[in-house]
Order: C-alpha cells, then structure tokens, then sequence
C-alpha cells in the first residue's frame, strides 16, 4: 500500500504532496537541473480535514527519518524542546522536523505573532538552512503566525486543507463504510449531503456511532435510520433514544403547538424557520431537520447548497438569512424573543462580518487588512455588520410570513414526528404554494 492511499479524495492535494515527497527522496533529477528542494510545507485547516494524516503520508513516503515537535511542556521547557528537535534532525540528515499544530506553540488563545516559541522556530529554520532538513508544519489558525515565519524561503509551500465536499466527501464515506455491514438504504451521496461541510474526522465518526446504535441494537446491518440517529447525537448533541424524553415532550406538546411556553412547539418551528428559509432561497437544499432536544441544546438543521447557476455570494447571503430564520420564527409565531438562537446569531455575524470585513461588500473602505486597525475603523465595521443583520433578519420574517402555509405545516410534521428527512421535507413542499423572495 502506497503511503498516500490512505489519504481519500483530495486529488490535487495529493499530487502536490507526491511532488514534494519526490524532491525529498530522488534529489538527483533536481540536482542536475541545479534546483534546490523546498524546505518546508505548511499544511492549515480548520480541525479533523485531515492535515496530520497528510504530513504523515509524505513523512511515510519520503523514507527521511522524521523529528516529531508538539506542544506537550511547559513554555521554557518547550523552547528547549524546539531547539533540540532541529538539532536532532541535523545531526541525522536528510531528515524530517515534523511541527504538528504549530499554532498552539505560543501560550493561551490569543493571537501571538510575536511569541518566543515562534522566534524559536523560525531561527531554526534558519540556522538548519543548507543541511537537509524539511520542516513540516501542520496549523489550524494562520493567523495567529507571523508571516515572516510562514513565508516563502522558509514554509516554501503551503496548503490549505478544507472540509470534503462533493465527490471527496462521498469517496471518504465510502471508505468508511466499506469495512461496515451496512444495508442498501444507507448511500453515501445522501450522507454526503447531509453532512456538508463536516470534517473528515466528523465523517469518520457518525459512521461509526450509526455502527454502535446498530450493534446496540443486534442488528444485522448498520441502516439509514441508525445513520440518522448517529447525526442526531453527534452534529445536534441530543439523545435520539431517550423515549422517556420523548414521551414526556409528547405530553407535553399535545394540543399545545401554538403555547409560547411550550419548549417542544418552539423548537419544531424554529428550526422549521430554519428549514422554510434555505427551501425558499435554494429549492431542494433542506437535508435533515430534527426537534430532538437535550438540555440547551435545541434541535438541529443541515442544509447542501449545489446549484451552480447562483453565484457564492447568493449562497452566503441566503445562508446568513437561514441562521436568522429560526428566531424570526419564534417572533413571527409567537411574538416573544427566542432564548435559543444565541449561537444562530453568532453565526449570522460572524459571517456576515467575512462578508464586510473581508469581502469587502459593503465599500472597500471598511476592509481589514492586519492586526492593527484602528479603533474608528472596527466601531465603523461593527455599526455596519448590524445594520446588515438587521436587513437579513428583515428579511428572513418577509420569507416566512410570504410562506406561512408551508412554515406552519413543516413544523406541526416536525413536532410530530421530531425527525424530516428531505424526503419528508419535499413532500410537505409539494403540498404548499411557495412564494420565492429575492435576496
Ligand atoms: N482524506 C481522508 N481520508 C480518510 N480519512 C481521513 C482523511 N482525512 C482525515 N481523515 C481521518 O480523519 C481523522 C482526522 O484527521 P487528522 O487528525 O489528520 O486531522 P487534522 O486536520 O490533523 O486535525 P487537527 O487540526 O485537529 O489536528 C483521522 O482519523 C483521519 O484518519
Ligand atoms: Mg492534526
């Protein structure tokens, strides 16, 4: 087995990595060609996408005996570490100085271009420069290192690793299923869709949970409706098979869908706010909805994006105004504020904040470039992401009050039966009149 097979998908990752691996292990082809080997690899993404199982398959493969460097010691102490890791490696080169999550080096969550550990590194770096040594670093967060270490000449090439999606997504599932008994209901591209945007990691367990609800059970095979359950208690973190939970909201809920007090009837139709908004905008990218709830956390919703004839910043747009539709559901049905959309709005700001701050859709002149803006320039951008907020909320109660008949009807299904499939969701669509709205 090759050392990059047990990487799945991520094609043109890989061949980058088979490249870098060459020049590590046949340096006569470059040599003659009088070119030098690159020094180093940064690899950075969001957690779970799979950069360490990357940095290992080159290590693998490029046969370089490899020095491994993670934070595991107090400050001092690791600043001794880093220094004798480098030394390690030139004693024995050509060799590997592996730096995995090098952005936890420095001390604390914050951001730390300055940190000693990092002056540490990029001294090293240089100090090992012509003696054989590539440095492998693996980063969640890019920003919080100074760009002279990341820059070219030191990192001589970087990557950025995303979460799976499409055909990637599907691949990795399939992998991860192949060693499962599963049934014909369970296919990979329905998974992929529902969990768009997962890590890798993400995958790799909730098919495994799918498994252990299955085998809890004694069944045969892992079915769709374990797979179901497994996303239920991993992405939304509720119990699927509390029935005394059940029952008890069931109770609960009876005759009371329309009783602001009723912790059941608002969960249904925040999330059927949710829900009602991302069909209205992009017909058909409903997955799965849930009303199952576990103390504070309340139900959950994803939704698959595909259609290539809007543009990115449609997608954003209606995503933001998504993540505001379960509050403007509970005020719409109900007149009173939701206590359960705290992380709804994080996301709708955050997000909408990329767009300003970063995109720049609201004027250049409110664009971030570094650390240190100035304090007119953050109070203008924060005026302006609210503002914004408020005319997506705006117009997330425009779409559910314009659509009433089918966020009414999804959320008594939702009540009922606490978990939709698409399937579901498309069904009850069919017997609605939709009413699109333009973003
Ligand atoms: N392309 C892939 N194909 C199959 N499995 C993968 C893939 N990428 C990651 N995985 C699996 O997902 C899990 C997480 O991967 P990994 O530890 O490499 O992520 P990471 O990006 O280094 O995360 P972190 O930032 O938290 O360190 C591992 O079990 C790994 O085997
Ligand atoms: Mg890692």
């Amino acid at each position: 087995m090759n050392a990059f097979d047990r990487i799945i998908g991520y094609s043109s990752i890989k061949k980058d990595l088979q490249q870098i691996s060459d020049t590590l292990k046949n340096r006569e082809a470059y040599d003659i060609l009088g070119v030098s080997a690159p020094r180093g690899l940064l690899l950075y993404g969001k957690p779970g996408v799979g950069k360490s199982l990357m940095a290992r398959a080159v290590i693998q493969d490029s046969g370089r005996r490899v020095f491994c460097c993670r934070k595991d010691s107090p400050n001092g102490d690791f600043v001794k570490k880093i220094k004798t890791t480098f030394e390690n490696a030139v004693e024995n080169a050509p060799s590997i100085v592996y730096l995995d999550d090098m952005d936890k080096f420095a001390n604390g969550d914050e951001l730390h271009p300055d940190a000693e550990e990092y002056v540490t590194v990029q001294s090293c770096i240089d100090e090992a420069k012509d003696k054989q040594i590539f440095v492998l670093a693996t980063v969640n967060n890019m920003k919080s290192l100074p760009y002279s270490l990341r820059r070219a000449g030191r990192f001589d090439r970087t990557i950025e690793v995303n979460a799976p999606c499409g055909k990637d997504a599907e691949e990795i599932i399939a992998y991860y299923l192949k060693s499962k008994s599963c049934d014909e209901s369970i296919d990979p591209a329905v998974i992929a869709k529902i969990m768009d945007r997962c890590s890798c990691a993400e995958l790799e367990t909730v098919i495994n949970e799918a498994g252990l609800y299955a085998g809890y059970e004694r069944a045969e095979f892992i079915t769709m409706e374990h797979f179901l359950k497994a996303c239920v208690r991993t992405m939304f973190h509720a119990f699927p098979d509390d029935e005394a939970g059940f029952a008890y909201e069931q109770e609960y809920f009876s005759g009371a869908l329309s009783d602001p007090e009723n912790i059941v009837s608002q969960i249904a139709y925040h999330e059927a706010g949710h829900a009602v908004i991302s069909e209205v905008l992009c017909p058909g990218s409903v997955t799965l909805i849930s009303a199952y709830n576990a103390d504070r956390k309340q139900g959950g919703f994803t939704n698959y994006y595909n259609d290539n004839r809007k543009t990115p910043l449609y997608w954003e747009k209606s995503r933001i105004i998504s993540h505001l539709g379960g509050c403007a559901a509970i005020e719409q049905k109900f007149g009173i504020n939701d206590i359960g959309c705290s992380s709804d709005l994080d996301q709708a700001f955050n997000m909408t904040r990329y767009l300003i701050v970063d995109i720049g859709i609201c004027g250049l002149h409110l664009h971030s470039t570094d650390f240190n803006d100035s304090q007119r320039l953050l109070s203008a951008q924060e005026e302006v992401i609210a503002g914004e907020v408020e005319k997506y909320y705006r117009k997330a109660k425009e779409i559910l009050s314009k659509n009433r008949i089918f966020f009414e009807k999804l959320a008594e299904a939702l009540a009922e039966k606490k978990l939709l499939s698409a399937v579901d969701v498309q069904r009850i669509k069919s017997e609605c009149q939709i009413t699109a709205v333009p973003v």
